[in-house]
């Protein structure tokens, strides 16, 4: 079990869309939502030390809930079974999932900068932001803002 951890997430979003190639259907186990895990592990696995950086917040996360191995835990899940055929979209970094069985897919990825979010609410940086809030941490500090844009600025630059 895990969930993803995308290289852009401070930035935008992905929604993923799968399609079952083979022969015979593609099983997956999914979780909680990320919010779940978040709340639970947010004191505990330290998360509100990396609060300013989606990749390291959802890395941290992972290995607090789901351990070294992301091949097993003790959480409560759902099986699915997806048909021959059939499509599903997910965002892979918001819902734990496991891959239980099935050989061909394929996949596309499509990528939503957060600022074209219709909910902002449901974007990952909010979340984030909202559970440090709940837990009494402050919004981010200048300086930690400050590191987030520096790479943006340098890649303008050059
Ligand atoms: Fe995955």
């Amino acid at each position: 079990m895990h969930i993803d951890n995308l290289p852009n997430l401070n930035d935008s979003t992905q929604v993923r869309l799968f399609a079952n190639v083979d022969n015979k259907p593609r099983r997956w186990s999914v979780g909680r939502h990320w919010r779940h895990y978040a709340e639970r592990y947010f004191i505990s696995a330290k998360l509100f030390e990396v609060a300013d950086d989606a990749p390291e917040f959802n890395g941290r996360l992972n290995h607090a809930a789901f351990g070294q191995s992301h091949m097993s835990c003790d959480e409560p899940r759902h099986l699915l079974e997806f048909e021959v055929g059939e499509v599903w979209l997910i965002n892979s970094a918001i819902v734990a999932h496991q891959v239980r069985g099935g050989d061909r897919l394929c996949s596309a990825n499509y990528e939503y900068p957060y600022g074209q979010c219709m909910s902002r609410r449901e974007t990952l940086p909010y979340m984030i932001r909202e559970i440090a809030s709940r837990h009494g941490f402050p919004p981010l500090q200048a300086k930690q803002s400050l590191r987030r844009l520096l790479p943006f600025l340098r890649s303008r630059a050059a």
